[in-house]
C-alpha cells in the first residue's frame, strides 16, 4: 500500500455551541470529532461519507488546518501540523487546497476567471510575474476543459458546471499535494455531475495529488474513490477499500447507507427495446 500523505491519530475537536452561549462568559463546547485515527494514502482519492452532521466537513477543515484540533496529531508529509499557528501554516497552504461545494459563493464575482486562477499563483510564488501567472492560468483552464477565452469572463457568465471547473482549475494550477473536495458535485444536475467526475478521474491520471472527497452520495463515491471512511456522530465506523465497503460492509450503519442508494429505474421491456 502507498505511503500515507496524512496520518491522523486520536483527533479530537470541540467547537463553542453559540446557541447556548450565556450572556456573560464562554459558550459551552460540543464535541465534534471524537478520537479519530486514520491515514490518507498518497495518490489515493479517499471518500468521506456519513449522514448530515456526522462531522465530514469538520474533519476536512481540521485536516487542512482551517480548524485546530483540541488533541491528537495530524502528520502531513512527515510533519505534525496539528498545533502549528497561522504563521507556521502559511508555507504549507499551497499544498493544502480546497474545492468548495458552492461555486457561486466561492468565486469572487468582481474578478475575471483568469484573475481568480492567477492570484493564488502569485500569492504562493508559483508564478514570478503577471505574465507567467496568466500563462499558467490558461494552462489550468485547458486542463479542466475550458477554452482560454474563459479567462476574460466573470463567474456570473458561467454555468454551474463551468464554475465548478474554474474552482478545480484554481486548485490544480497550484499543483498541490492535497485537495479537499467538500460536496463539490452536490449542487449540479446529474449530467454535469458525471462530467465533473470524469474530469477528476482524468486529472488524477495526469497529475499526482491526494484527495479527500466528501459526499453524501454513495453512488458517486463508489465510482470515484479508492477508499472510503464512513463517519457517524463524530466517529469513524468503517475505513476500508471501496470494494470492501460496498461488497462486505462490516458495520450495520455502513450497510444501511449502502442499501439506501437508489437503483436505476428499469422498465419491464428494456431488453427488447434496444
Ligand atoms: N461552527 C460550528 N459551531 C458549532 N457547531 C458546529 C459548527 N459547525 C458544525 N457544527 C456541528 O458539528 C457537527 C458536525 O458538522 P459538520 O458540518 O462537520 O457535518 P457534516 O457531516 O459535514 O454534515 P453535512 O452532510 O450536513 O454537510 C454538527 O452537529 C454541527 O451542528
Ligand atoms: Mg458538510
Amino acid at each position: 500500500m502507498a505511503e500515507a500523505l496524512f496520518q491522523a491519530r486520536d483527533l479530537y475537536l470541540t467547537l463553542p455551541d453559540l446557541t447556548r452561549k450565556p450572556l456573560f462568559g464562554a459558550a459551552p463546547r460540543i464535541e465534534i470529532l471524537k478520537g479519530l485515527s486514520f491515514a490518507l494514502p498518497e495518490g489515493a482519492i479517499t471518500g468521506i461519507v456519513g449522514e448530515s452532521g456526522s462531522g465530514k466537513t469538520s474533519l476536512g477543515r481540521t485536516l487542512v488546518r482551517l480548524l485546530k484540533p483540541d488533541r491528537g496529531s495530524i502528520v502531513f508529509a512527515g510533519r505534525d501540523i496539528a498545533r502549528l499557528d497561522d504563521e507556521a501554516m502559511r508555507p504549507l497552504r499551497r499544498d493544502l487546497q480546497i474545492i468548495f461545494q458552492d461555486p457561486f459563493s466561492s468565486l469572487n464575482p468582481r474578478k475575471t476567471v483568469g484573475a481568480i486562477i492567477a492570484s493564488p499563483l502569485l500569492l504562493h510564488n508559483v508564478a514570478r510575474d503577471g505574465s507567467e501567472a496568466r500563462k499558467l492560468a490558461h494552462e489550468a483552464l485547458a486542463q479542466v476543459g475550458l477554452p482560454e477565452s474563459f479567462a476574460g469572463r466573470y463567474p456570473h457568465e458561467l454555468s454551474g458546471g463551468q464554475r465548478q471547473r474554474v474552482g478545480i482549475a484554481r486548485a490544480v494550477a497550484l499543483k498541490p499535494r492535497f485537495i479537499l473536495a467538500d460536496e463539490i458535485v452536490s449542487g449540479l444536475d446529474v449530467s454535469s455531475q458525471a462530467q465533473i467526475l470524469d474530469l477528476l478521474m482524468d486529472l488524477r491520471r495526469r497529475m499526482s495529488f491526494t484527495m479527500a472527497f466528501i459526499s453524501h452520495d454513495l453512488s458517486v463515491v463508489r465510482r470515484l474513490c479508492d477508499r472510503v471512511i464512513v463517519m457517524r456522530k463524530g466517529e469513524i465506523v468503517e475505513d476500508a477499500a471501496t470494494a470492501a465497503i460496498f461488497e462486505k460492509p462490516q458495520h450495520a450503519y455502513t450497510r444501511l447507507l449502502r442499501d439506501s442508494i437508489p437503483l436505476p429505474e428499469v422498465s419491464d421491456g428494456w431488453l427488447k427495446e434496444s
